[in-house]
């Protein structure tokens, strides 16, 4: 296993060679593993590109959809059929016409607040990990793919959120978003996202490159903390990719 702290950063040229390079890596990932599979998804518009490809007949058939459970980082506290809604976005995009049901796990936004469904989704998650304590041996995800925002968030877990410090709780409900949509959350915690074998950063378009230098120059933000007690890796479009790493 990679040391705690590694991060590679691989440049791609472009959104579409990043969604084939990020369905290459999470095919290869599942294949390593012949039993159960957990993938943790991620809102936001970046991985959509990737999402849809998941739905092509190319990658479809390399996924044994049957042992694959999705679940998904962070929700925004609106209504499953909202468009907002992360986990009901890639339900559309890929999900339902290619996993079973039972083997989707969305965060329940239908409860009466984002610490109840916090609260919930710990008790899925420690029920599908089989304890209620994370051992580092045995990673809860095989992948976690992960966003940034303008702002350095990941997940939903903001710059300067007592969340971010969270040790014990796999969950936790964020009542105010730092950023668009303004809509409390539900968000896993560094330590959850973090007990995977590969955490798997997407990020494109030139409107990233200013806080990406900032992650990558080694800024105290969510995006930079958030690392996977296996292999983290960014894949980065060159629109993205800050000066400094052009041509590394
Ligand atoms: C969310 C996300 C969030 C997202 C980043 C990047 O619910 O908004 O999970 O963390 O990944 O904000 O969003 P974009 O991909 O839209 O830039």
């Amino acid at each position: 296993m990679a040391a705690r702290g590694n991060r590679k950063i691989i440049p791609v040229a472009d959104p579409a060679a990043l969604a084939k390079m990020a369905a290459d890596r999470l095919a290869a990932r599942i294949s390593t593993n012949s039993g159960r599979v957990a993938v943790c998804l991620t809102g936001g518009s970046s991985p959509r590109q990737l999402y849809a490809l998941l739905a092509s007949e190319t990658y479809r058939s390399r996924i044994p959809w049957d042992r694959v459970h999705w679940f998904i980082g962070d929700e925004r506290f609106v209504l499953a059929s909202e468009p907002l809604n992360n986990m009901g976005a890639a339900r559309r995009i890929f999900l339902d016409q290619c996993a079973p049901a039972s083997n989707i796990h969305p965060i329940l936004t239908e409860l009466s607040d984002p610490d109840a469904s916090a609260e919930q989704y710990a008790g899925e998650l420690k029920s599908f990990y089989g304890a209620d304590q994370l051992d580092p041996a045995r990673p809860l995800f095989d992948l976690v793919l992960m966003g940034v925002g303008s702002d350095g968030h990941t997940a939903s877990l903001f710059p300067g959120d007592p969340a971010l410090h969270e040790s014990a709780r796999w969950t936790v409900g964020v009542p105010k978003a730092n950023v668009e949509p303004y809509v409390p959350r539900v968000t896993l915690t560094l330590p959850a996202l973090g007990s995977c074998r590969e955490m798997l950063f997407e990020a494109a378009g030139p409107e990233k490159r200013a806080i990406l230098a900032r992650v990558f120059g080694g800024d105290n933000l969510p995006a930079n903390r958030a690392r996977s007690s296996g292999e983290t890796v960014w894949l980065v479009d060159q629109a993205a990719l800050p000066e400094s790493f052009r041509g590394r």
